[in-house]
């Protein structure tokens, strides 16, 4: 079965999904496996004069996110990004389980201390979306993408990747903000755990991709983004977000703890709230929720 690099594979994988050799099972690969490579990475990055980041890739981990979330002990000056081939427990929004085979998709987490408290936060996630989307496009130009408030990225009304924004308060006011990413980018068809209905870049392109290069664009616009949140905050992307804006004009119930409001989607406000018309004709601003078409 042909790699990346053109060679035959047969990966070993134990039960309990690492890549150990005792009691080995023998999976053959379906398709070329491009795995992550540190110096294709970096290589790519030091063109960019703003991309001074710590880089970590592992080869499994629980969840990015969390690794980063629980190591305290280190300096986040600057980001420092985490990257790994699998996770075992991946995490999504509103403690679903985030799908993480091994090799196939991205999962990239950072972590950064942020000069501002954790209200000046809102409407991050939404910001971190549109990142994801400029960077793909300056891999394929082509690639017809939306998003979905607050934080689904879409391709033809399906989910291609999601952004889980954990934070962490720190002393003086200050807080620790890390920012998780999955993206779909080699899975084909070999799943049935997925409930929603998702895309992955190979589907969309009908080739496979190398993870190497789209992080090489990820990494860069995604603290890009994040400087001009810092500096401008949402209101300064409030009208890339409408040029996206999934659900924009449509008809939602948004879903919020236990309470469930249905109305007309007018767009977000300078916070990145999802303003929406009730029946009544009156207009509210939801801060979080999950959005569902009607
Ligand atoms: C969503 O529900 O849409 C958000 C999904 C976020 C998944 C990513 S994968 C990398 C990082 N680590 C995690 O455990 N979750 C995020």
């Amino acid at each position: 079965m042909a790699t990346g690099n053109g060679k035959d594979v047969v990966i070993k994988k134990t039960q309990d999904n690492s890549l150990a050799t005792n009691k080995t099972k023998d999976y053959r690969l379906k398709q070329p496996l491009f795995l992550l490579e540190r110096k294709k990475i970096l290589a790519a990055l030091s063109k960019k004069s703003h991309c001074d980041i710590e880089l970590e890739i592992h080869s499994q981990l629980p969840s990015t996110n969390s690794y980063l979330l629980e190591n305290n002990n280190r300096d986040y000056s600057k980001p420092v990004f985490c990257l790994a081939e699998l996770q075992t427990a991946g995490k999504g929004r509103m403690g679903r389980q985030w799908h993480s085979p091994f090799g196939q998709n991205i999962y990239c987490s950072f972590r950064y201390d942020m000069p501002c408290d954790v209200s000046k936060l809102s409407g991050l996630s939404l910001v971190m979306g549109l990142a994801v989307i400029e960077a793909l496009q300056k891999y394929d130009a082509t690639l017809a993408l939306s998003l979905k408030w607050p934080n689904d990225i879409l391709a033809n009304g399906k989910k291609l990747g999601g952004i889980l924004i954990e934070l962490q308060s720190e002393a003086h006011g200050n807080c620790s903000v890390i920012v998780g990413l999955g993206l779909n980018c080699n899975m084909l068809d070999d799943n049935a755990a997925i409930e929603r209905e998702w895309h992955s870049l190979h589907q969309l392109m009908d080739t496979p991709v190398d993870r190497n290069e789209i992080l090489a664009l990820l990494i860069p616009t995604l603290l890009e983004y994040l400087q001009q949140f810092i500096e401008l905050g949402f209101a300064s992307f409030k009208a890339q977000w409408k040029k996206y804006d999934h659900l924009l004009d449509k008809k939602v119930t948004v879903t919020h703890r236990d309470k469930k409001i249905s109305g007309m989607v007018l767009g977000v406000d300078q916070f990145g709230q999802l303003r929406l018309q009730k029946s009544d004709k009156t207009v509210i601003s939801c801060a979080a929720g999950e959005a569902t078409l009607r």
